[in-house]
This record gives C-alpha cells, structure tokens and sequence, in this order.
C-alpha cells in the first residue's frame, strides 16, 4: 500500500493555498498512491473545505482526513464544533477516520484529530493552567484564537481525553493487524514537538498531548503522522517513525510540494 499524506493545506489562506489541492492530486496521480492522507487544517469555512475535498475527489484516489482545529471552528454564536465535528465525521466523498478506521488487509489506519491538554506546556514558563484555559496571556498579549473559534463546550482537558479515548477504541479494533498508522492533527509526542519548536513559547501548550502518545505506544503502532505545527520532518520516537508535515501559510506561489508531503509504503 502507498499513501501520500498531507497536512495544514489552509485552503482559505491565499490563493496559493487554494492552488495547492490541484498540486496534492496530481502528486498522487504521478505517485500512484492506494489513498490521499490529510491530517486536517484543511479550512475553517465549511464551504471551502466542501470546495477543497470536492476538487481532491476528482483525481479518483480515495480520501482519508482527520479534521484539525482551524476545521471545527465555528463563527456562528449557536453553533458547536462538536456539530461541526460530526458533519465532518458523516462527511461523504473523503472517509474522516474519526468516524472509523480504514483497514486493508492487514494493514490499519486509525485517525484522530486529538486535542491539547497543556502537558506540552513548557514548565519553565510558569504559567498556571487557567493561563491556557483563557487562551490569552496577559503578560505577553498572546492569544490562541481557539479562544474565540472553537467552541466545545468544555475543558480542553475534557476534550482531549474524549478524543484520546475514542483512538483508543479503534485501536483496540484493528489490533490484530499487522501495520497500525495513525494520523493525528496535533502531536502525539512532546520530542515531536520539540523538534519543531525547540524554544520555550506559550503557544507550545496548544501542540499536542501525550494522552495520545500513549494510546499509540500500548497498542504497539508504528507509524505516527501529525500535523498542527506545519513542520516537515521524521524521526523515531520509542519505537513508532513518527512523521510530522503541513503545506503551512503560503504568501507566494510554490512550484512543487517538495518537503511539504509525506509517501508511505507498507
Ligand atoms: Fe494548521
Ligand atoms: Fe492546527
């Protein structure tokens, strides 16, 4: 089986962005890749990630996506990102391995979009949790604008949890198969993190947490791939290749994908 993954393609950015979905679908036609892997950010407008994974469908190749935090926000005072989530879970077209995973032969791919919790916090920082619960720092004039866009209903704790617990049970699934990929949209490892992000920051909470790294290490996974830090690079990480990629923000035209994807064969 080959896979071409992709993350953070942000297609309501700049036109440039828009202009990459062309890019990733003639890159798995030329890659003859089995599926299309996107480990989410894919557009905060519901119309344009409709728009997005419309013109990806077109190339043929099966679709597989978790939805990332810029996906499930919502602008409208009455609407939940859980509903939001749900539509993208029932979403027809590109199969959203939140709802299940996607097994062939015996190989799995199991997704989450997963959450934070602030255990990638860095401590030297000394910022109380409540820091991170507001999503605005004070002393830095820092704000994470899920603050404002992404609406639960609940703590990020809670949240991150739910997530954790939900890959946990396809896991449990798939376990008898031979290969177990997950994709997530925020890391699964704090080193996944710290390669991307070296330098203290109170951004850093929001990156991943290590509920999901942990599901991955019990039901013996070997391959991770994350988004969110819109970062290109692998690395192994007890065990599990651990891959971390985005298109990221995109202010002038790209040419070639080039170190902005990933291909797995298994
Ligand atoms: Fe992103
Ligand atoms: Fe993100």
């Amino acid at each position: 089986m080959r896979i071409l993954i992709v993350s953070d393609l942000h297609v309501e950015y700049s036109e440039y962005n828009r202009y990459a979905v062309s890019m990733i679908g003639e890159l798995a036609i030329d890659e003859c890749v089995d599926f299309i892997g996107i480990c989410g950010d894919i557009s905060g407008d519901y119309m344009q990630f409709d728009d997005a994974l419309d013109e990806l469908s077109t190339y043929g190749i099966p679709i597989l996506f978790v939805p990332g935090n810029h996906d499930i926000w919502t602008t409208v005072d009455d609407t939940f990102s859980m509903e939001k989530l749900d539509w993208m879970r029932d979403y027809d077209g590109a199969h959203c391995l939140m709802r299940s995973p996607m097994v062939v032969d015996d190989i799995a791919i199991v997704g989450t979009m997963g959450w934070y919790d602030y255990s990638f916090a860095d401590p030297e920082l000394e910022y109380d949790d409540d820091v991170y619960a507001r999503k605005y720092c004070s002393a830095t004039g820092r704000e994470w604008m899920d603050g404002r866009f992404a609406r639960f209903g609940m703590s990020d704790k809670d949240v991150a949890d739910m997530f954790n617990r939900e890959l946990e049970s396809h896991l449990k699934e798939v376990n008898d198969c031979r290969v177990k990929i997950v994709l997530t949209h925020f890391a699964p490892f704090l080193p996944v993190q710290k390669r991307a992000f070296p330098k203290p920051s109170y951004f850093n909470a929001y990156g991943g947490n290590d509920g999901l790294g942990r599901v991955m290490l019990k039901y013996g996974v070997d391959i991770s791939v994350s988004g969110h830090l819109h970062k290109n690079f692998d690395m192994m990480h007890r065990g599990i290749r651990c891959y971390q990629t985005g298109i990221d923000y995109l202010h002038k035209p790209i040419y070639s994908l080039v170190d902005r994807y990933i291909i797995i064969d298994v």
